[in-house]
């Protein structure tokens, strides 16, 4: 199935905003440090269900944001969310940007970035449309670190591609960004059942499930454009 199908058909089941909820724990600690000012141009890639977006305009001053995503059907649910005229969402391949050289100021992605059928094509564009000093500020809990996401692509039924820390650095760099900062953003907001609740459909132990939440959490790497 193809990846706008795929999540196609999660919009269409309100998936979207089920998984707004379970990525919010961490995109907002990400969404957070972002260096935005008042009136920044920002985009977010993959956007879903547009949450990033909208709260970059509403907690973080930007002037304009734009979400884009593959699927209209994410689009279309994105754009029934908001009535603000300062967020607008687009149907499109973040490896194709509709947006000028240099045109905007900051970009973010949570969990979509390794949909792309090319990565790193993808980081060349998202270079092209940031201006000087403009980040981007990927996020991704599909990595090689976290064993416990291994399993997605074939759960999902679409390819993924699985980088590591050092990849994803390697990659930005190749791509012309300095690399600002990586870390790993832990979920401290997931429940964790008691010992004796284990093994869940999920997970063998509670150790491990701490693991996959508050120890390796998401992945951020951030990127400069120099
Ligand atoms: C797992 S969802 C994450 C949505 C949202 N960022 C969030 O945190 O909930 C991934 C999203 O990326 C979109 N996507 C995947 N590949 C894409 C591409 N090449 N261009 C644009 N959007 C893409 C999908 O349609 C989907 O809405």
């Amino acid at each position: 199935m193809s990846v706008r199908d795929a999540f196609d058909e999660w919009a269409a089941a309100g998936r979207d905003r089920e998984m707004e909820g379970r990525h919010w724990h961490t995109a907002r600690h990400v969404l957070a440090r972002m260096p935005v000012e008042a009136g920044d141009v920002v985009l977010d890639l993959g956007t879903g269900s547009g949450y990033a977006a909208r709260a970059l305009v509403d907690a973080r001053g930007a002037g304009r944001a734009y979400g884009v995503d593959a699927s209209a059907e994410m689009v279309s649910n994105a754009v029934e969310y908001t009535d603000s005229p300062a967020v607008g969402y687009l149907v499109g391949d973040f490896g194709h940007l509709p947006f000028a050289t240099d045109a905007v100021d900051h970009a973010f992605s949570m969990e979509a970035f390794y949909y792309a059928a090319d990565p790193a094509a993808v980081l060349e564009e998202v270079h092209r449309v940031l201006r000087p000093g403009g980040t981007f500020s990927c996020a991704v809990n599909y990595y090689e670190e976290n064993g416990y996401s291994h399993g997605w692509p074939e759960r999902v039924g679409v390819e993924m591609t699985r980088w590591d820390r050092a990849e994803y650095r390697e990659a930005f760099r190749t791509a012309g960004f300095h690399v600002a900062e990586q870390d790993q953003v832990p979920d401290l907001e997931t429940e964790i059942p008691p010992a004796d609740a284990f093994p869940t459909d999920g997970y063998e132990t509670r150790e491990s499930m701490v693991e996959r939440y508050r120890e390796l959490g998401t992945l951020l790497t951030v990127g400069v454009v120099p």
